[in-house]
């Protein structure tokens, strides 16, 4: 692959692509809307060689330009809030196709959506069903398409395991959504931006989808034990029920930085682990770090604000 314009390629996932893409020689362009943050966080990460386009998956002008000329495409964006006109469908189902007609339009070589386990183009909450319509419109549109899912993504900066140390270091309790039974397997996201940069520079890897998890099933209960042992804190654990939490949720989205949304508090409602009846990071030659690893590598520091 010689250029590959990743929309999202500032996120917490995206900024990891852009990296492996680019050490590997790839031209790549970033597409994101706040185009000056995303430089300001790629000349951080020592990324300044990738190009950034101001894009909105919205505007099929923006998404156009940013895409003529490359070889392939990866949607890697992500709203976790509606906002404005930013809505889940809008964002998830609407500007998934968007991406996918611009890149047959444009002649691209390789499409690759960034879903998530779960996804259910029937499923009852918003987040879920935008997932899984923007999977088959991009399957119509982009038949070629691969779609990957990753399971909850863990790494410095991580919105599940970040999240619960900063609580332990605000709260004597710690709030435990739904009793904390949900299972859930999570997948170290540099393990998944490999996977990605695999797959591109595979062809064998056209039209199937992946989903991407680490090693070990946990409950949300036993992740929250493990985190806070690697942090050294002790504090008891509360039930939340899912509906309270809901209404929480709907507080917090009222902040700039909603340390939980009702997308996240939707998606606790079920398991969120591999099915098995899909390839995943084994069959891309990778094998998953586990949690045990990598954790205590950036933990224990307290996160900067944002
Ligand atoms: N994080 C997880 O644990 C997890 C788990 C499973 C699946 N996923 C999926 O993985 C993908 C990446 O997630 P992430 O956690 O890396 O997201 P993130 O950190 O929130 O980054 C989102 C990226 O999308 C861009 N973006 C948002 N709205 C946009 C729009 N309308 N048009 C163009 N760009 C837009 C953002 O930049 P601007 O705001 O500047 O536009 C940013 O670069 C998403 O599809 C997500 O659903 C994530």
């Amino acid at each position: 692959m010689t250029t590959v314009s990743v929309f999202g390629g500032s996120g917490f996932l995206g900024l990891r692509l852009v990296r492996q893409l680019t050490s590997q020689g790839t031209l790549v362009r970033v597409a994101v809307r706040r185009a000056d943050r995303a430089r300001s966080a790629l000349r951080a990460a020592g990324l300044d060689r990738a190009s950034v386009f101001r894009a909105d998956v919205r505007d099929q002008a923006t998404v156009a330009a940013a895409i003529a000329g490359a070889d392939a495409v990866v949607d890697a964006v992500s709203a976790y809030v509606e906002a404005g006109g930013a809505t889940f469908e809008a964002v998830h189902e609407w500007g998934a196709r968007t991406l996918a007609r611009e890149a047959v339009a444009a002649g691209v070589g390789r499409f690759v959506l960034v879903s998530g386990i779960g996804a259910d183009p029937e499923s009852r909450t918003s987040y879920i069903r935008a997932r899984g319509r923007g999977e088959r419109a991009v399957q119509e549109v982009f038949p070629g398409a691969t779609i990957v899912r990753p399971s909850a993504m863990f790494g410095p900066g991580d919105a599940l395991f970040g999240t619960i140390a900063d609580l332990a270091r605000l709260l004597p309790a710690l709030p435990l959504i739904g009793g904390g039974q949900t299972r859930l397997q999570p997948v170290y996201v540099e393990d998944v931006a490999e996977a990605i940069a695999r797959i591109l520079a595979d062809p064998r890897t056209t039209g199937r989808t992946y989903e991407l998890a680490g090693p070990t099933v946990y409950t949300l209960r036993e992740l929250f034990v493990i985190a806070l042992r690697v942090i050294g804190k002790r504090r008891p654990l509360v039930t939340v029920p899912f509906a309270v939490a809901k209404l929480q949720a709907r507080l917090f989205e009222l902040l700039p930085n909603p340390p939980l949304t009702t997308g996240q508090v939707d998606l606790l409602k079920t398991d969120n682990v591999a099915s098995g009846a899909l390839p995943g990071l084994y069959e891309l030659d990778i094998l998953p770090k586990a949690i045990e690893l990598i954790l205590p590598t950036y933990l224990r520091k307290p996160r900067l604000a944002a």
